[in-house]
């Protein structure tokens, strides 16, 4: 069954970016949010990004009005009936999570892939609330979604080799690489990011450099495009605890402990970019 029709639930950073990608690759995209004032923003969003993009010659008007035109909007979970295809990208909550696939189950054809963007949480755990295992599977898209070039494509432990495939498939067509992981804690991504971001926490904490000069060893001397204190700013420093402990608690291992210093700025409200304060003053 080819994918024709997605929705993609939640128009945050990430649900708008991946509903983007899917209009301007040409699939029909319903881009479905809880709340009125979230669809607008991710709509507004998309459209600046598309202005952009003409302006600079990556696409034409033409383009951007025709990616307009197969985005609509919608706040009724319902709309999925319609669907071959599901995206999820609601927030990092096991909760929510399963309660909006409950619902997917219920509302999709038979025949409709479930996916979900999370970035931690087990894709096994979330498919086991559907009666469609098989179909349920990760796509890890990264951020920003228009500009990154990966996607990790988690299979649960009862993904089957067909759903695999069409979302391989998927994402080829969105002219993103796939790269196939096994579902275990923190994928492939987070789980050599975080602790290289945490360890880089750890040399600040333990007096070793300052967090400038880690930076500049981790730009100068490893070629990483950014130090990896700036990315834990951008990223959020809660999001980094958050997935750290899902790889201490995952794997047991004491090598995933998060740094105290990562607590201690979570705890008070130093979360990075979005607070103005993080390893850096914004
Ligand atoms: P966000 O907070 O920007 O957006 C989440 C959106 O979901 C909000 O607009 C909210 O209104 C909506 N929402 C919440 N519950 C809902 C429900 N039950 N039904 C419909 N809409 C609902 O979050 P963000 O950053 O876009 O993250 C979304 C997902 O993507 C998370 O699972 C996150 O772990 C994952 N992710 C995030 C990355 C990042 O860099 N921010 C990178 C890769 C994955």
């Amino acid at each position: 069954m080819a994918i024709k029709k997605v929705m993609v639930i939640g128009a945050g950073q990430m649900g708008s970016g991946i509903a983007q990608v899917c209009a301007q690759a040409g699939f029909d995209v319903l881009l479905h949010d809880m709340k009125e004032a979230a669809l607008d923003k991710g709509i507004s969003t998309i459209e600046k990004l598309l202005t952009r993009a003409v302006e600079k010659d990556r696409i034409s008007e033409a383009d951007k009005t025709s990616t307009l035109d197969r985005l609509t909007k919608s706040t009724n979970l319902e709309d999925a009936k319609s669907c071959d295809l599901v995206i999820e990208a609601v927030v990092e909550n096991m909760d929510v999570k399963t309660k909006v696939f409950q619902q997917l189950d219920e509302i999709t054809p038979k025949h409709a892939i479930l996916a979900s963007n999370t970035s931690s949480l087990p894709i096994t755990e979330i498919a086991a609330v559907t009666n469609r295992p098989d179909q349920v599977i990760g796509m890890h898209f990264m951020n920003p979604v228009p500009v990154m070039k990966l996607v990790e494509i988690i299979r649960g432990l009862q993904t089957s080799d067909a759903t695999y495939q069409a979302i391989e498939k998927m994402t080829n067509d969105l002219n993103k690489t796939p790269v196939e992981v096994n579902d275990f804690p923190g994928f492939v991504s987070n789980r050599i990011l975080m602790p290289m971001i945490n360890e880089a926490i750890y040399t600040v904490y333990e007096g070793v450099a300052s967090p400038e000069d880690v930076d500049t060893v981790m730009k100068l001397g490893m070629n990483h495009p950014m130090g990896p204190l700036t990315l834990a700013d951008f990223i959020g420093l809660d999001t980094c605890l958050y997935i750290m402990e899902v790889l201490y608690e995952g794997f047991g291992d004491s090598k995933y402990r998060p740094c105290p210093l990562l607590r201690k700025y979570v705890k008070a409200g130093w979360l990075g970019k979005k607070t103005g304060r993080g390893f850096y003053q914004y």
